[in-house]
């Protein structure tokens, strides 16, 4: 500790660099050095970078006030490295690389500018609209020494979202990820912060070629125990990074790795529904209006009308909703949902027991309407001609305790993403419609199709 480099590219108020130079200081202390000899160390061997002056001045005064027994001792006040300036794109040599990167990165979506000022330097990680994080992890790796360590604070999207496919390739190729930590409960850590997160160490391991790394993953509690969850194996391959939650997910996972079967086996295709409701100009209405002409008018389907236990058109929800149907140009027109289908809710949160909640449209009230249109938080699964099992199968098999708890595993988002979902290992159909002859529970047929015996 009191002879390594630590830095941090997005410093903030320093909540990590002052905990580094305290420790630092006491690890120097211990060995011998005077108060003086101490800051001098410490003042060489830690950096930051933030874009906010304020918070830098800042972190200068905390990092005094921490050091404060030492500067009294010595007469001695250090001059802190820290930078205004932008930590993506501060260059320095190999020979001033950091031994170590802590770092608790912004976290929001780049515009289209944003993006084209990074593109340059990032491209090897960035894919659609990236968020900023992403390349700040990229940017950790880059920046400290090879063999160096880097620990990073950051939302869990990263480990399954589809934007972020190229950054897990880029992270298996250039480092080992060592250890996952979820954190459990964040309301109780950070205030208002809506993602899952999770404390990745890596280090940088150029060269390395692993197919896969296979860090040790635990939950951490907000009062700092760590409870060891297991292994768990990170492909090369820019899929998504299935992360236990607790030590049976983690045997779960385990064994999901054998299971081929995925969405497009059943024969369904995702759709997110088309209907913004903010800015769709069409006309809405509480009742189906009788309407002249070519318009006709579809129900529309909102996330509160989906429940594990059924579709309820209209069902009343907490916004009190009183637009049920929307007008269309045509029964044809690309918005309207006309096959058998199952519809999911697009935004739910992991610390909810269920992540997928689904239902089967009803065919008869399908037929009644000629279609609907699905608002934007819903998902419409659409069977094919050729699809392996009914909506009703479907939706229970997606509502089911097993495959909820591995989507969990796989998702680390607020939203269920469409690419999330074409990814989930799935029971072969086959198995499961042999399961389910003589299986009325829907969980145990699927275990059985699975092979799951514990
Ligand atoms: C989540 S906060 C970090 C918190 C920090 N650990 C602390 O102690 O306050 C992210 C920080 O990144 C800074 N930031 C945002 N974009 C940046 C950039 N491009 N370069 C450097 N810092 C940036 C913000 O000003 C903010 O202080």
């Amino acid at each position: 500790m009191g002879h390594q480099h630590w830095h941090d590219p997005a410093c903030g108020g320093a909540a990590f660099l002052v905990p580094i130079a305290q420790r630092m200081a006491q690890a120097l202390a211990s060995e011998g050095l005077g108060p003086k000899a101490v800051l001098k160390k410490v003042e060489a061997q830690i950096s930051g970078n933030d874009l906010d002056k304020t918070l830098l001045a800042i972190s200068t005064q905390f990092l005094l006030m921490a050091l404060s027994p030492y500067v009294t001792r010595s007469g001695y006040t250090p001059k802190f490295n820290l930078k205004n300036c932008d930590g993506l794109l501060v260059t320095g040599g190999e020979e001033n690389a950091p031994d170590v990167i802590a770092c608790n990165p912004p976290y929001r979506k780049l515009n289209a500018a944003e993006t084209r000022k990074y593109t340059s330097r990032f491209h090897d990680v960035i894919r659609n609209q990236p968020n900023i994080y992403g390349l700040f992890i990229r940017k950790t790796i880059d920046v400290v020494r090879a063999g160096g360590l880097v620990g990073l604070l950051t939302p869990t999207s990263f480990l399954s979202g589809a934007s972020f496919s190229k950054l897990r390739t880029s992270m298996t190729e250039c480092t080992e990820v060592l250890q996952l930590d979820m954190l459990s409960d964040r309301d109780s850590m950070f205030i208002a912060v809506e993602q899952e997160t999770a404390i990745t160490v890596l280090r940088k391991s150029p060269g390395l070629g692993l197919s896969q790394s296979n860090p040790d993953v635990s939950v951490l509690s907000p009062t700092g125990e760590y409870t060891d969850i297991g292994k768990c194996f990170l492909s090369k391959s820019g899929g998504p990074w299935p992360i236990p939650r607790s030590a049976s997910d983690a045997k779960l996972i385990a064994q999901a790795t054998q299971w081929k079967s995925r969405l497009a086996d059943y024969g369904y295709t995702p759709k997110v529904g088309h209907l913004v409701a903010y800015r769709d100009e069409r006309p809405r209405f509480s009742k189906k209006p009788k309407l002249k002409g070519q318009s006709c008018v579809m129900p529309i389907l909102w996330a509160g009308d989906i429940t594990v236990d059924g579709l309820v058109h209209g069902r009343l929800t907490k916004q009190k909703r009183t637009d049920y149907f929307v007008q269309v140009p045509s029964p044809n027109h690309s918005s309207v949902v006309t096959r058998p289908c199952v519809v999911l809710q697009r935004l739910t949160s992991s610390d909810q027991p269920h992540r997928l909640i689904t239902s089967a449209v009803p065919a008869e009230w399908l037929k009644a309407h000629g279609g609907f249109v699905a608002e934007n938080h819903v998902i419409s699964l659409i069977a094919n001609d050729d699809c392996a099992v009914s909506p009703e199968i479907l939706s229970a098999l997606l509502n089911s305790p097993v495959i909820n708890r591995l989507f969990k595993a796989i998702s680390g988002a607020t939203n269920v993403a469409v690419s999330e979902l074409n990814e989930l290992p799935l029971p072969d159909p086959n198995e499961l419609r042999k399961a389910l002859v003589h299986n009325a529970n829907i969980n145990t047929a699927v275990r059985e199709a699975f092979g799951i015996n514990a």
